[in-house]
């Protein structure tokens, strides 16, 4: 009969699993096993600290929807989500960021120049810039997905009940023979991520704001290179030191000047901007691991 006590009991664990020697699977699940069980034993974790964790995830599992994913916002305010974005990050690529919850991926077709928030209050801004490989050769035929809050930091998404379109303020725009897009939006508002629910108490347990630095999202695809997933921030907005969940990266924040030198660029836009800023995205081979 075997003796198990706190310091074999790890082992035991592991071994009671029959995965594949050496698998990734087995990788994982016994790395996660070790880590816990030394936090565990490290801390001298209580019946009640134990429950209140496991209570905890109880409730972001009662609170999660479709719509709602709290696991994927607990991820995000933890860093796990920018930890993820940052070891995937190909070499030479642009940096990654968070998808956030309302990507749709049938957003419509849009041409160079279009005008992404017809009719919406806020700073009419000139977007572009050029999609290249990692040796900096343009990418023609590239596709830009984008999608944006308003100048309110609301997504239309978030305001189907009060008649918004959820199409609104979100395109794809395929870069041209010299792999450059362009066109026009309104620059988007910080917004709260939800703190309505157990992350929202987690934020307050630890006197943290719900505050998301404005930014724009993009998933930026080509063939035969790798899609990234990104968002573009701005040079000294509110939020940009303590995004709450860590998506911001210094090689993604765009300098908005006024729109003085837009004749030069020949860029025709369907809206006169009143400010602009260039981001170039880089996108890595495909088949290359980093
Ligand atoms: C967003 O950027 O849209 C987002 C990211 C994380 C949580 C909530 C929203
Ligand atoms: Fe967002």
């Amino acid at each position: 009969m075997r003796d198990i006590n706190q310091f074999t009991l790890t082992q035991a664990v592991k071994d009671s699993f029959e995965t594949e020697p050496g698998s990734r699977f087995e990788t994982i699940l016994h790395t996660v096993i070790d880590h816990i069980h030394d936090c565990t034993r490290e801390l001298n974790v209580t019946h009640e600290e134990w429950m209140g964790v496991l209570n905890f995830l109880y409730d972001c599992g009662q609170i999660s929807t479709p719509e709602r994913h709290e696991f994927i916002l607990l991820s995000d305010v933890l860093g796990f989500s920018a930890l993820v974005d940052m070891i995937n990050t190909r070499g030479g690529a642009t940096e990654g960021s968070n998808l956030g919850p309302f990507y749709l991926d049938d957003a419509p077709e849009k041409h160079l120049g279009a005008h992404l928030a017809d009719g919406r209050d806020g700073v009419t801004v000139l977007v572009h810039g050029k999609v290249t490989d990692s040796l900096h050769k343009p990418v023609p035929g590239a596709t830009v997905d984008t999608w944006q809050a308003d100048s309110t930091g609301t997504y239309p998404i978030q305001e189907q009940a009060q008649g918004q379109d959820k199409m609104d303020l979100r395109g794809k725009f395929t870069t041209d023979e010299n792999g450059r897009y362009w066109y026009t939006t309104v620059l988007p508002k910080p917004y709260t991520v939800p703190y309505d629910g157990p992350v929202g108490d987690l934020l307050r347990a630890g006197n943290r704001h719900a505050w998301r630095a404005a930014h724009l999202h993009y998933i930026i695809r080509a063939e035969g290179l790798a899609a990234i997933t990104t968002e573009v921030f701005f040079e000294n907005t509110e939020y940009i030191d303590n995004d709450a969940v860590f998506g911001v990266r210094k090689s993604l924040i765009a300098k908005v000047e006024p729109a003085k030198k837009i004749e030069d660029l020949n860029l025709p836009t369907d809206v006169k901007p009143d400010a602009m800023f260039t981001f170039d995205f880089v996108l890595a081979p495909e088949s290359k691991k980093r």
